[in-house]
């Protein structure tokens, strides 16, 4: 593990394939998908992966998504129903993960799935990531590129500030499109299961699974990661506020009078776009817990579309000052 400052890599071809010597040789890189950074490593070897939980101080217990360039790639190392397939072919490359049975033939490293008996796979839209994909020729296990329960990065700076002294190198693409993880799905039987909601909206994947059960009250799976306090800024997160609380910054969302707000305060879409709240939020979350004020007032978000994902992230968040979430 590196203590000096990582390479910071442009997306060029010789960016990619300095990330891609780097990730051959087990080094950790972090690279950008249309949803936030990865922190990648090669799946195939147990020490990287190993490194991967370490550097992030990630439970051993919670599994990472495996990347791949490309879905016959992916479709090598687990058993796809007829249902993942179609899914697949609607949606990848894009911002959805399936969790499916490992095949018995994967290399992957069992460290990766964590004991378990499924793998969540992923295919990357963003064409850096893409070919990086190729050039190192192995998949890459990649959570995102935070220490475990902190906000997800969406920048280069924002893996810097936080993984910076432990990974080799940074692979730059500027700020993510989508800016909120990938929506995970699993499968029970011939039901399918948002066990996270993200960049890939219920609507549009409904639309080819039919109803999507919800994790806990209707299910036996549940994604590890999602039982965790995460995306927690150290800054106190009240939501659903119409008004600023005392000596707080806002984060806001749509035409709202913000001249009265607190200098310092953010709005996620002045124009009520959830497209563009989503690819702010991770960012604002850390601009406005940087200025330390004492509380961070959130404004209510409508919760459809995209601002499922962002309102289940706000609940996250949210969770830190409440004693008994703590973890
Ligand atoms: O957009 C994303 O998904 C980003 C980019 C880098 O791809 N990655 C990401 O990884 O958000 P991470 O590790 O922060 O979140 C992965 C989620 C966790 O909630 C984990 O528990 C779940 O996926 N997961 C991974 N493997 C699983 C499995 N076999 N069964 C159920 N859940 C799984
Ligand atoms: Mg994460």
């Amino acid at each position: 593990m590196s203590k000096t400052r990582p390479e910071i890599l442009p997306g060029t071809g010789d960016g990619i394939n300095r990330a891609a010597d780097l990730l051959r040789n087990g080094r950790l890189v972090a690279f950008p998908t249309e949803t936030v950074y990865g922190l990648g490593g090669n799946a195939l070897s147990d020490a990287t992966v190993a490194s991967i939980f370490e550097v992030k101080g990630r439970p051993s217990f919670n599994p990472l998504i495996i990347h791949f360039s490309d879905p016959a790639s992916a479709a090598e190392h687990v058993e796809m129903s007829a249902m993942a397939h179609r899914l697949a072919e609607a949606f990848w490359p894009g911002p959805l993960t399936l969790v499916l049975p490992r095949a018995k033939s994967s290399a992957i490293s069992l460290l990766a799935s964590a004991g378990l008996d499924t793998l969540a796979i992923r295919i990357p839209a963003n064409p850096i990531a893409q070919s990086l994909l190729r050039a190192c020729n192995c998949p890459l296990a990649a959570p995102s590129a935070n220490r475990s329960g902190s906000i997800s990065p969406t920048t280069a700076d924002h893996v810097a500030r936080s993984l910076g002294a432990d990974i080799a190198a940074i692979l730059d693409d500027g700020p993510c499109t989508i800016g909120i993880e990938s929506t995970v799905i699993g499968f029970m039987a011939d039901d399918c299961v948002m066990l996270r909601p993200g960049g890939m909206v219920r609507e549009d994947i409904e639309a080819i699974t039919g109803r999507l059960l919800d994790p806990d009250s209707e299910t036996t799976i549940s994604s590890p990661g999602m039982l965790q306090r995460h995306y927690a800024p150290e800054t106190p997160v009240f939501m659903n506020c119409v008004t600023p609380l005392q000596d707080s910054l806002v984060l806001a969302f749509g035409p709202v009078a913000g001249e009265n707000f607190p200098t310092g305060s953010c709005n996620l879409s002045p124009t009520g776009n959830l497209n563009e709240a989503a690819a702010n939020l991770f960012a604002m979350l850390r601009e406005l817990d940087r200025a330390a004020p004492s509380a961070i007032t959130v404004m209510p978000v409508p919760h459809h579309g995209l601002g499922v994902a962002i309102n289940d992230r706000l609940v996250r968040a949210a969770s830190n000052h409440d004693r008994y979430s703590r973890d």
